[in-house]
C-alpha cells in the first residue's frame, strides 16, 4: 500500500494522506540553520548543533506521534469550527491534504469548508531563518470571515538541559514582544548573545507567549481554548513554557486569496552590542528588524526560494541517469544524492531516531559519509576531511567522535575502535580522486587539536595504517579493540551491569580478540594508500604497502578463511565467530563484502563461494541479514550485539550500511544481475509498494530493517542518518552504472543487468563533463569506450585539456 508518489519531474514526494506509518519528514537548512519537518508540519529547528542550540521544542517518544511543530490553526469566525491546515496537531478530517516534499522544502497543501491553503516552508540560502509561507483562498460561494493562529514552543537552547533541568527552567524563560514580533530571550540577560525571533507580515489580532493560557491548563495542542474561542490573551511569559503565536484576522470574499509569511529566525548580537539602549535589559533588535523587512515581503520569499531550487538543480546536476529502471534513475538523480547532502549536514545528530542530544560527529561515520557527497560540495568535504583529521591521535588512532561546534574529539567516548583510522584513508583517496586536489596531503594538520603538533595530511595517513601493524593479536590479524565497524560487536566489553554503555566499557585487556573484518578493511586502504604514495614517487612507500598487504593477505587465508566464507573474527578466548565452529553466528555479512571489495579471492574463486555463502544463508528479499543464526541469549563475551531481540540491528537485522558492500562485491567478481537484484532489495523507491510493511519514508534509505527472525520481518527503522546512503549511492553510481573517479580520470567500466540494453548519464567531474552513453551489444562485462569518436586503451578516460569543457563518451559493453 502507498500513501503518496513520486514526483519525479518536480524532484518531490508527494504524500497524498496524513496518517503515514510514521512521520514522514524532510530536512530544512543547508548551513548552519536547520529544521525537521514531518509530513504534517512536525518538528523542531535549531541553529548549528541539535543540542546546545535548539529553537523550538518537539518530543521524541510522544503520542500522539509527532508532537510539536510549526502549527498552524484556522477558525471560521462565524461558525468557530478550527481544524489545522497541516491535518496536525488538531487532526480534523481534511476534504483534501498533500504534502510535498523536496529538497530543503515542504509545502503542505490542504481544503477544508471550502477555504484552501498551502504552507510552504524552507530555509533561505545564507541566512538563519525558516520561512512559512502561506496562502489562503477562499473556494467557497461566500465571504470568509477567519482567524489564522501560528503556533511553536520554544526550547531553552539546551536540548538536554530542556527536558531534565525543570527545577531550574520554570523559572527562567523570557519574551519580548515588540511591534508585534515575539522575541525568545532566554538566558539572554546573562551569558548567551542570542535570541530568537517570530514575526508574522501582518497586523496582529493578538498573540500568546505563555503555554497555558493559550491552550488552557490540561488541554493539548489539538484544542487550544484561544484557538476554540478565537479571542486572544496577549500574555507575556515569564519562566514555564514560552511559546509563540500569532493571532491574524482574514477576511476573504468568496475566490479571493491572500499570503501571509510566518518567520522564525536566531540571531546573534556582538558581546558589547547585545542592549539597545546601552545598559538596558532589552534586546538590540536592529540587526533581525532588518532581516525581517526583507523576508517579510511576498516578492523576496518567492525569489530567495527560487535561488533554493536552482542550488539544488546545480547539485544535483552533478551527476544525472537514464537508465532502464525508474527507481534507479530517481534515486540516484535526486533522493540517494540528496540524502547523502542530509548526512553530511546531521551526521547522526538529529532525526527521528536520533534524539539531536546523543552522538556527536562519528569518526568512521564521517568518513564514509564524504564518499556519497564529495562530487558535489568538494570545498566543504575537504574542509571536513581537515576537521576530522585533526582530531586523529597522535598514535595513529582516532576519537570515536567530535562534537560539530567545537570540532574537539570526544574524551567521554574516547578511543579505541580499531577500524577508525582506516576509513580516514578512504575519504582522503575519494576527495583526491574526485578532485585531483593532491595539495590537501600537503596540509600540516594537528593531532588532537593540539597546537605544535603540525604534519602533512600524508604522514596522518601513513599513521593510520601504522597503527594496525601495530595492533595484531595472536593470528596475526588486526585487534578489534572497543568494536569494529560493528560497533555492537564488544568482544572485550564483558559487561553485566545494566545501563552501562557497550562501547565505552572494556573489562579485557584487548590483547586477544581479532578482527578479520579489519584485516579486509586494511588491504582496501593499503591500496588506496600504494595509489597516492605512488603520485607522490613515495618508492618506499609503496613497497611498504605491498608488503603489508601481502602479508596480511596471507594472515586471512590462514586464520580468516572458513571453506566457504570469511570468519567474522576471534572473541578474548582466542574461539572463532562467523564459522561453522559456531552454532550462532556463524556466518557474518560484513568481512564478505568488505574483503571481496578489497580483491581478496577474486583470482582463487574464494570470493565467488564467500559470495554464493551470502547468497545462501544471508539473502531475505528484504535485503541481506547481518548475520545468521541470529544470537537466541545474551552473550558477555560478545557484548551488545546480542542484547538485541534477534531480527533487529546488528543481532542479524538487515543492517542496510552492509548490503551494498555485497553489491560492489558482486560487480567486482562481474555478477551484475546479482549486484543490481541486491541494490533493489532495500531500494526504498522500490519498496514503496509495501509502506504500511516499511513503514519509512520511500524516498530515502533507512539504517535498518528487520530481519528474518524478527515479527516484523520487513520493517524499517532509523531513516536518513545512515552510512547507507553513502555507500549505497556508491555501489550503484560507481560499480554498477560503473561511472568512477580514479586518481587518473574518469573511468567508465558498467557491470549492468544483463537485461539492460545501456544507458545514458552526464557527469561533471574535474570541471568537465562527461556525456556517456553506454550500449550492451553482448552479455558479458568486457567494455571498449570512445572518446570524443576516438576509441581509447582501457576504462579510464585520460583528462582533456583545460578549454575542454564536454567530452563524450561511448561505452559498449559485450
Ligand atoms: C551505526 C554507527 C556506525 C556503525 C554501525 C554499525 O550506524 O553510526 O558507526 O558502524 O552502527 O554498528
Ligand atoms: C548502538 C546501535 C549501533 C550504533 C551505536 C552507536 O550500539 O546498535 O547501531 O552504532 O549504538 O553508539
Amino acid at each position: 500500500m502507498k500513501f503518496g508518489t513520486f514526483d519525479d519531474s518536480a524532484r518531490e514526494y508527494v504524500i497524498t494522506q496524513p496518517d503515514t506509518p510514521l512521520p514522514w519528514i524532510n530536512y530544512l537548512g543547508s548551513e548552519a540553520y536547520f529544521g525537521l519537518i514531518s509530513n504534517t508540519a512536525g518538528g523542531y529547528s535549531f541553529y548549528k548543533d541539535a543540542r546546545l542550540r535548539r529553537l523550538t521544542r518537539y518530543r521524541y517518544n510522544n503520542a500522539p506521534l509527532d508532537m510539536g511543530g510549526r502549527y498552524l490553526y484556522l477558525r471560521d469566525n462565524n461558525t468557530g469550527t478550527y481544524w489545522s491546515p497541516t491535518w496536525m496537531p488538531t487532526r480534523v478530517d481534511l476534504d483534501e491534504y498533500e504534502c510535498r516534499h523536496g529538497q530543503g522544502y515542504t509545502i503542505i497543501t490542504s481544503q477544508f469548508n471550502g477555504i484552501k491553503s498551502s504552507a510552504r516552508y524552507f530555509v533561505p540560502l545564507g541566512e538563519s531563518l525558516e520561512i512559512w509561507q502561506v496562502t489562503l483562498t477562499n473556494k467557497s460561494a461566500s465571504d470568509a470571515d477567519l482567524s489564522l493562529f501560528s503556533a511553536i514552543e520554544f526550547c531553552l537552547w539546551d536540548a538536554n538541559d530542556d527536558v531534565t533541568n525543570f527545577q531550574r527552567n520554570y523559572s527562567i524563560g523570557q519574551v519580548e514582544i515588540v511591534d508585534d514580533v515575539i522575541y525568545h530571550k532566554t538566558e539572554y540577560r546573562e551569558r548567551r548573545d542570542h535570541f530568537a525571533y517570530f514575526a508574522c507580515s501582518e497586523k496582529l489580532a493578538g498573540f500568546e507567549t505563555i503555554r497555558e493560557d493559550f491552550l488552557g491548563a490540561y488541554r493539548g495542542w489539538d484544542e487550544p481554548c484561544v484557538v476554540e474561542t478565537g479571542k486572544s490573551v496577549n500574555t507575556e511569559a515569564h519562566g514555564w513554557q514560552p511559546i509563540g503565536s500569532h493571532h491574524v484576522k482574514i477576511y476573504l470574499k468568496a475566490g479571493e486569496s491572500k499570503q501571509i509569511i510566518f518567520i522564525l529566525g536566531y540571531q546573534e548580537n556582538s558581546k558589547d552590542d547585545k542592549f539597545d539602549p546601552p545598559g538596558s535589559q532589552v534586546i538590540n533588535k536592529k540587526s533581525a528588524k532588518k532581516t525581517l523587512e526583507k523576508y517579510l515581503q511576498p516578492a523576496h520569499a518567492d525569489k530567495v526560494f527560487e535561488e533554493l531550487h536552482e542550488y539544488w538543480t546545480e547539485l544535483l546536476g552533478k551527476l544525472q541517469v537514464s537508465t532502464p529502471d525508474e527507481h534507479t534513475n530517481r534515486m540516484v538523480n535526486i533522493w540517494n544524492a540528496y540524502q547523502c547532502m542530509v548526512t553530511f549536514n546531521m551526521s547522526r545528530s538529529a532525526s527521528y531516531f536520533e534524539s539531536g542530544i546523543g552522538r556527536g560527529m562519528g569518526f568512521r561515520d564521517s568518513n564514509q559519509d564524504l564518499l556519497g557527497f564529495v562530487h558535489m560540495i568538494p570545498e566543504r568535504a575537504r574542509e571536513r576531511i581537515l576537521d576530522i583529521s585533526a582530531t586523529q591521535l597522535k598514535n595513529g588512532g582516532a576519537f570515536h567522535q567530535y562534537q560539530p561546534l567545537t570540532k574537539r574529539g570526544n574524551n567521554d567516548v574516547g578511543s579505541g575502535f580499531n577500524d577508525d583510522p582506516l576509513w580516514l584513508v578512504l575519504g582522503v583517496s575519494a576527495y583526491v580522486k574526485e578532485t585531483g586536489d593532491w595539495s590537501i596531503l600537503d596540509e600540516e594538520v594537528q593531532y588532537e587539536n593540539e597546537a605544535g603538533t603540525e604534519c602533512p595530511l600524508y604522514e596522518h595517513l601513513q599513521r593510520a595504517v601504522q597503527y594496525t601493524l601495530e595492533r595484531l593479536g595472536p593470528h596475526d590479524l588486526p585487534l578489534i579493540g572497543r568494536a569494529d565497524w560493528n560497533d555492537c560487536l564488544n568482544l572485550n566489553c564483558f559487561s553485566d551491569t545494566p545501563g552501562q554503555s557497550f562501547q565505552t566499557t572494556t573489562n579485557k585487556e584487548g590483547k586477544v580478540a581479532e578482527s578479520v573484518f579489519i584485516a579486509g578493511l586494511f588491504m582496501l586502504a593499503c591500496q588506496e594508500m600504494a595509489g597516492i604514495a605512488k603520485h607522490r614517487g613515495d618508492k618506499v612507500g609503496i613497497e611498504k604497502l605491498t608488503k603489508a598487504s601481502a602479508e596480511m593477505e596471507k594472515t586471512v587465508w590462514a586464520a580468516g578463511w572458513d571453506g566457504d566464507w570469511f570468519r567474522r573474527a576471534y572473541d578474548d578466548f582466542g574461539h572463532v565467530l562467523g564459522s561453522k565452529e559456531n552454532s550462532e553466528g556463524r556466518i557474518f555479512i560484513e568481512p564478505q563484502g568488505m574483503c571481496v571489495m578489497a580483491g581478496l579471492g577474486v583470482e582463487n574463486g574464494n570470493a565467488l563461494k564467500a559470495l554464493d555463502s551470502v547468497a545462501e544463508h544471508l539473502a531475505t528479499p528484504h535485503g541481506i541479514v547481518l548475520q545468521q543464526p541470529a544470537f537466541s541469549q545474551y552473550y558477555l563475551h560478545l557484548g551488545e550485539i546480542s542484547s538485541y531481540p534477534p531480527g533487529y540491528k546488528e543481532n542479524a537485522g538487515i543492517f542496510c550500511h552492509t548490503n551494498p558492500w555485497v553489491m560492489i562485491a558482486e560487480a567486482v567478481v562481474g555478477r551484475g544481475d546479482k549486484a543490481f537484484d541486491y541494490y533493489q532489495r532495500i531500494n526504498p523507491s522500490a519498496r514503496e509498494e509495501i509502506s504500511e510493511l516499511h513503514k519509512c519514508e520511500p524516498y530515502v534509505y533507512a539504517q535498518m530493517i528487520a530481519g528474518k527472525d524478527a515479527a516484523t520481518h520487513g520493517e524499517a527503522k532509523n531513516s536518513w542518518l545512515t552510512g547507507t546512503a553513502a555507500w549505497n549511492y556508491v555501489a550503484i553510481t560507481q560499480n554498477i552504472l560503473g561511472i568512477q573517479p580514479t586518481f587518473d580520470g574518469l573511468q567508465v567500466k558498467p557491470v549492468i543487468p544483463s537485461a539492460w540494453k545501456g544507458f545514458e548519464a552526464t557527469r561533471s567531474f574535474r570541471g568537465v563533463r562527461y556525456e556517456i552513453s553506454v550500449v550492451r551489444e553482448g552479455t558479458g562485462n568486457s567494455v571498449t569506450l570512445e572518446v570524443d569518436g576516438k576509441s581509447i586503451d582501457g576504462t579510464v578516460i585520460p583528462l582533456p585539456n583545460k578549454e575542454t569543457k564536454i567530452v563524450k563518451v561511448k561505452a559498449v559493453i559485450r
